[in-house]
């Protein structure tokens, strides 16, 4: 669906964007994770045609924007940070309208999706407010509808819940997982793991404008050789062993993260503390906040 290869991007001077190639299949939903300044936005304005491409190409099903804008166009719809999509003296329902209308979408199909977009994002309610006397969350949603109202395949989401409250992110979240359920292809960047680790598909790590790694979230234990484990032990205990790699002692109970070879079974790990009055024992799967924990960690260590 999006394929883009060797891009790099200078701002004057600076290199913000170097060799960035990735792929996105249909249906499967990229995150982008990266520290501000990464170059997160900086891949999805150039995606989008917003900064003129110069180095690399990206394609939307085959087709590039400099080949084949129409094309092109017509398959993706973004929101991109700070709403800036929207016309603020305009209804909800007027830019709604606008959008269909920019997109050339057919009469008779504008007002089956408006009312579909106001049930899935919950917009009826102020679909009549004009656009800049809405809350920040209330913007955000309808900036999502007018993003998608002529239902693209390839949809670029740039922070799509930030400074939402839990119910309207939870919205969001639900509502993307029926876009991906439909077949549609996601790239979204978020600082929020834990929204990301629940829609992602695949993440992709961005240090100072370079690929850190692509992590895919569906096969990452068949891929890792290691596994995490999290024991919880009553008492507080100074254990010292080759496979801990955290230790946090909260009143009377402590808390172990192990890294073991991925052939270690629970039965070797209760053996380790056959003495101690083990409460708990799980298997830890490897999250998008461990890997980045991880990346800026050594990132400072480099520094
Ligand atoms: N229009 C611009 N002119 C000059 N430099 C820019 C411009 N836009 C972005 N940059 C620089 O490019 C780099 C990448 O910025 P970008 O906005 O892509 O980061 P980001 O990963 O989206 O960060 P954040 O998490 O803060 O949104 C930064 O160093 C930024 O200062
Ligand atoms: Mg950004």
């Amino acid at each position: 669906m999006l394929d883009v290869a060797g891009v790099s991007h200078s701002f004057g001077h600076k290199k913000v964007l170097s060799n960035i190639s990735f792929r996105i299949e249909k249906g499967s939903v990229l995150g982008l994770v990266g520290v501000n300044g990464a170059g997160k936005t900086t891949i999805i304005r150039l995606a989008v045609g917003l900064i003129k491409l110069s180095e690399g190409t990206i394609r939307v099903n085959g087709y590039s924007l400099e080949d084949n804008p129409r094309e092109y166009q017509s398959k993706i719809g973004a929101v991109l940070e700070g709403k800036q999509n929207l016309y603020p003296r305009m209804s909800v329902l007027e830019n709604l309208k606008y959008f269909a209308c920019l997109r050339k979408m057919k009469k008779c199909n504008i007002k089956d999706r408006i009312e579909e977009l106001e049930s899935d994002l919950a917009i009826k309610a102020f679909m009549n407010k004009e656009v800049y006397a809405l809350s920040n969350g209330m913007q955000q949603k309808a900036a999502i509808a007018c993003s998608l109202i002529h239902e693209p395949e390839l949809i670029f989401l740039d922070e799509p819940t930030l400074g939402l409250d839990y119910e309207a992110a939870n919205l969001i979240h639900q509502y993307l997982l029926k876009l991906r359920k439909k077949g549609k292809s996601i790239l979204i960047t978020s600082h929020d793991f834990n929204f990301l680790n629940n829609v992602v598909d695949s993440a992709l790590f961005l240090e100072d404008g370079q690929i850190r790694c692509i992590q895919n979230f569906k096969d990452i234990d068949l891929e890792n050789e290691r596994v995490n484990y999290k024991v919880v032990i009553s008492g507080v205990h100074h254990f010292d062993h080759d496979c801990i790699i955290s230790k946090q002692i909260t009143d009377n109970y402590t808390e172990l993260i192990l890294e073991c070879d991925k052939n270690t079974g629970l039965s070797d790990i209760l053996r380790i503390f056959s003495d101690e009055k083990v409460i708990s024992l799980e298997k830890k799967e490897t999250t998008i906040k461990d890997i980045y924990l991880n990346m800026i960690g050594e990132q400072k260590n480099a520094k």
